[in-house]
């Protein structure tokens, strides 16, 4: 009896995960808590415009280098005062104590995420996420998310550099060390959404640029999903930057966005 009935409870908990997966039962705050806008501006007063006005209509700010080196962490506090999330996307790749120490203030800074390249290594990973750990103990602490394979790169990229296998093969290898090291999850193409989900399982995070919604023009974004399809496929955050800052009404196309999702 018991048993039945604790078997009955885990099939309506998998039903509603799954549900909750699929984005039904979706509030809009959680639709919207998925949305990263990526601030790739140049001036401090372009970036500030933005966050006042698209701070209720996206979860999070993306700062990447251009920003970043032009106007320096003052941005990432000014997105916090706001209110805002911050993305802090410099992808950092060095000898493992460098980008310990480089994360380390990132994460200082209160960036709620960061980045690295998992080819820079196994040890430089753990090494981050240990020192992340010992500062943090106890604490909420940015997570930290590893680029695979950029996107960018061919097959024949990686051949110019020595590596010999496919971009799929490299992308989950790589995805894998990442969460061996102790990574939270990691930036990938919509396209590599499900292979990523597969192999690392569901608690991975997976953050995903080259998303279009059906209004928008696809720009330089060759290999793109809708918000919905990328959320369906597993993504659990979305970076949209020129659907939204193009846009005639921008908060009017954040929306948009959210609803997309919601609908998902
Ligand atoms: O304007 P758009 O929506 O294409 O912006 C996407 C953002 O995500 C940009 O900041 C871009 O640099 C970043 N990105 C990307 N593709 C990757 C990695 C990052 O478009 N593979």
């Amino acid at each position: 009896m018991v048993a039945r009935r604790q078997g009955r409870h885990r099939g309506l908990r998998l039903l509603l995960h799954v549900y909750m997966h699929k984005g039904i039962f979706m509030t809009r705050d959680e639709a919207r808590a998925k949305v990263i806008f990526a601030l790739d501006v140049e001036s401090f007063a372009d970036a500030k415009h933005l966050v006042t006005l698209l701070s209720g209509n996206v979860g999070m700010f993306k700062v990447g280098k251009q920003l970043f080196t032009a106007v320096g962490p003052e941005i990432v506090r000014t997105v916090r005062d706001a209110g805002g999330e911050v993305f802090l996307d410099l992808k950092y790749h060095d000898i493992p104590n460098t980008v310990a120490m480089a994360s380390l203030e990132a994460a200082r800074l209160g960036a709620k995420l960061i980045n690295l390249h998992a080819l820079g290594g196994y040890e430089m990973m753990a090494r981050t996420v240990a020192t992340l750990d010992r500062e943090f103990s106890g604490q909420e602490r940015a997570r930290v998310l590893a680029v695979t394979i950029l996107t960018s790169s061919t097959e024949a990229t990686l051949r110019e550099v020595g590596i010999e296998y496919p971009v799929a093969e490299m992308v989950v290898r790589l995805a894998l060390l990442a969460r061996k090291a102790g990574i939270d999850g990691v930036v990938a193409s919509p396209l590599e959404v499900p292979l990523i989900r597969a192999a690392c399982g569901p608690d991975f995070l997976v953050v995903t640029p080259g998303v279009r919604p059906v209004f928008a023009a696809t720009d330089d974004q060759k290999r793109v999903m809708t918000p919905g399809e990328a959320v369906r496929a597993g993504a659990d955050y979305l970076v949209i930057g020129r659907p939204i800052s193009g846009a005639p009404d921008p908060v009017g196309a954040a929306e948009a966005i959210i609803q997309e999702i919601m609908a998902c």
